[in-house]
C-alpha cells in the first residue's frame, strides 16, 4: 500500500526548541493551586519559551540547519514552512529562514496554515512532488510558538519548538502509506484574529471536538481501505498536552473495540510523549516531534513497525494516516544531542517567564531591538523600518 508505486517518506527528522524553559511547578504556585493538575492531570512537566531574540525563524533554521548539514542542498526545490504563530501576513517565514541558510535561488518557498494541522498538509504535499519526479527532496518545517493569555487556563499548555524533516523518495526514515483519511468541520474551538497576539480557546469544545475528528478521520482511513487498529503498532497524536493523546487512544481503541487493556494502550504510545511533556504544545510541529520522542526514546527496535498518526488542527483539519519505520532508522538519530538540546535550557522562574511574555505584546507593531538572549545559530535582531531582521552566528 504505498503511494504511486515509488516508495516515499521522510529521510530525516531534526527538532529545535526555545532557549528558556519554565517547570509548571513555578506557574502552580503562581495560581496557588496543586502541581498534580499539571504534571497528572494535562501531562506536563515543563515548556519552552521563547528568549526576546528568537521566534519561529530562528526555530525553524535550527532545525533545517541539522538536516542540510547533514544532506546538503542537492534536488531541494521546494520548501513548506508550516506554522500558526505566522510573523507577517505576506511574506512567507519560509523565505526567511531559506536566505539564513543560504539555499539556492532555485526553490519555490511557501508558508502553510492550518492550526496544528498544517505540518501534515506540507508532508502530503511533498509526498506528491516527489512521486512525480523522485529526483527531487522537499525540506518541510513546522515552527510554533504556542501562546495563551496570562492567567488563562489555556496557560500551562504552551510551549514553543520546530522541526525540520526532508521527504524523499526511498526513504531511510518512514515510508508513509496511503490511504488516509480526512475530516474538516468549520468550527470555534481554538482560533486567533489577526489582531491578537495571544490564542482565543474554548477549552472543553476543543477537547470534544479534538475526539470527534479523530472518530471523523478514523472512519474516513478505514472507508478507503486502511489498515484495521490491530495491524498498527504504535501511534503518534497531536499533542497540545499528553493528557490530550491517551484521551485519543482510548477512545480509537473504544470505537475499534479493540481488547487491548491500560498497559497495552500506554505502550503503543507512551514514548512518543516523553519530549512533549517537556516542551509543551509546539502546534504544528507536536506531533513530529512526538515521532521523534517515539523513534528516540523507544527502547526496542522498531524497523519493521508500522505507526498511526492522527494530526489535528482547530478550526479543524484533521488527517489519520500510516508510516512503517524503516531497518537502520537508528543510525540517524541525533538522540545524545536532543536530550542535551532539552537539558541545556536556561531555567526561568515565574517573573522571568511573565515579563517575557507581556514583551511580545508590548513591543508589538513597532520597531525594536531585541536583548541578545541566545546562543544558537540564528538570532532574531529585532524590527527595524518594519522589516524583521535575522543573523546567522556562523556562515552556512
Ligand atoms: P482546565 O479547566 O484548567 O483543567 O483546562 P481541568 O479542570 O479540565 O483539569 C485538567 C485535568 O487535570 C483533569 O483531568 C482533572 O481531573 C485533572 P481529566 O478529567 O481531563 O482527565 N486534575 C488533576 N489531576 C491530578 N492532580 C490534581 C488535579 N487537578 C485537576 N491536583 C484545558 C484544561 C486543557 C481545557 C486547558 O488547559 C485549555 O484550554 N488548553 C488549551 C486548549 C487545548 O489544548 N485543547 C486541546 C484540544 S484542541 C487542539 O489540540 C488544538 C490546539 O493544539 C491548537 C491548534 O490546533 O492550533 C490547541
Amino acid at each position: 500500500m504505498t503511494t504511486a508505486s515509488i516508495r516515499v517518506g521522510i529521510d530525516d527528522l531534526a527538532f529545535a526548541t526555545a532557549h528558556n524553559v519554565l517547570d509548571l511547578k513555578e506557574l502552580a504556585d503562581h495560581d496557588g493551586i496543586d502541581v498534580g493538575k499539571f504534571y497528572v492531570g494535562i501531562g506536563q512537566t515543563q515548556m519552552s519559551v521563547a528568549a526576546e531574540d528568537e521566534d519561529i525563524v530562528t526555530m525553524g533554521a535550527a532545525a533545517a540547519r541539522q538536516i542540510l548539514q547533514r544532506h546538503g542542498t542537492t534536488g531541494i526545490r521546494t520548501v513548506l514552512f508550516a506554522t500558526e504563530s505566522g510573523v507577517d501576513q505576506s511574506k512567507s517565514a519560509g523565505v526567511y529562514a531559506h536566505g539564513l541558510l543560504g539555499m539556492s535561488a532555485h526553490c519555490r518557498v511557501v508558508e502553510l496554515k492550518q492550526a496544528c494541522y498544517s505540518a501534515t498538509a506540507g508532508l502530503q504535499f511533498a509526498l506528491g512532488i516527489v512521486a512525480r519526479d523522485p529526483s527531487e527532496r522537499v525540506l518541510v518545517i513546522a515552527s510554533d510558538i504556542a501562546r495563551y493569555a496570562l492567567d488563562s487556563s489555556g496557560e500551562p499548555t504552551q510551549g514553543a519548538a520546530a522541526v525540520a524533516f526532508l521527504v524523499t523518495a526511498d526513504p531511510s526514515l518512514i515510508e508513509i502509506e496511503s490511504p488516509t483519511g480526512l475530516f474538516t468541520d468549520d468550527i470555534h474551538d481554538f482560533w486567533r484574529p489577526n489582531y491578537r497576539s495571544a490564542a482565543v480557546v474554548d477549552g472543553k469544545y476543543s477537547l470534544a471536538a479534538y475526539l470527534q475528528s479523530l472518530e471523523g478521520a478514523w472512519g474516513e482511513y478505514r472507508s478507503r481501505g486502511g489498515v484495521s487498529f490491530g495491524e498498527i503498532d504504535r501511534f503518534c497524536y497531536h499533542q497540545p498536552f499528553t493528557k490530550m493523546a491517551k484521551k485519543a487512544h482510548d477512545r480509537l481503541v473504544a470505537i475499534t473495540e479493540s481488547p487491548l487493556d491500560a498497559a497495552g494502550r500506554a505502550a503503543q504510545i507512551e514514548d512518543s510523549l516523553t519530549y512533549n511533556k517537556q516542551v509543551g504544545n509546539s502546534y504544528t510541529a507536536s506531533i513530529y516531534l512526538g515521532l521523534l520522542s517515539l523513534l528516540e526514546n523507544a527502547p526496542d527496535d522498531l524497523a519493521g513497525e508500522r505507526i498511526g498518526f492522527f494530526s489535528y488542527g482547530s478550526g479543524s483539519v484533521s488527517e489519520f494516516f500510516t508510516g512503517v519505520v524503516q531497518p537502520g532508522y537508528r543510525s540517524l538519530l541525533r538522540t545524545e544531542h536532543d536530550r542535551q538540546v532539552l537539558d541545556a535550557r536556561r531555567p526561568i522562574d515565574y517573573a522571568q517567564y511573565r515579563a517575557l511574555h507581556e514583551h511580545v505584546e508590548a513591543v508589538r507593531g513597532g520597531d525594536f531591538e531585541t536583548a541578545a538572549q541566545t546562543a544558537g545559530p540564528f538570532r532574531f535582531l529585532g524590527v527595524r523600518d518594519d522589516m524583521r531582521r535575522y543573523e546567522a552566528r556562523e556562515a552556512q
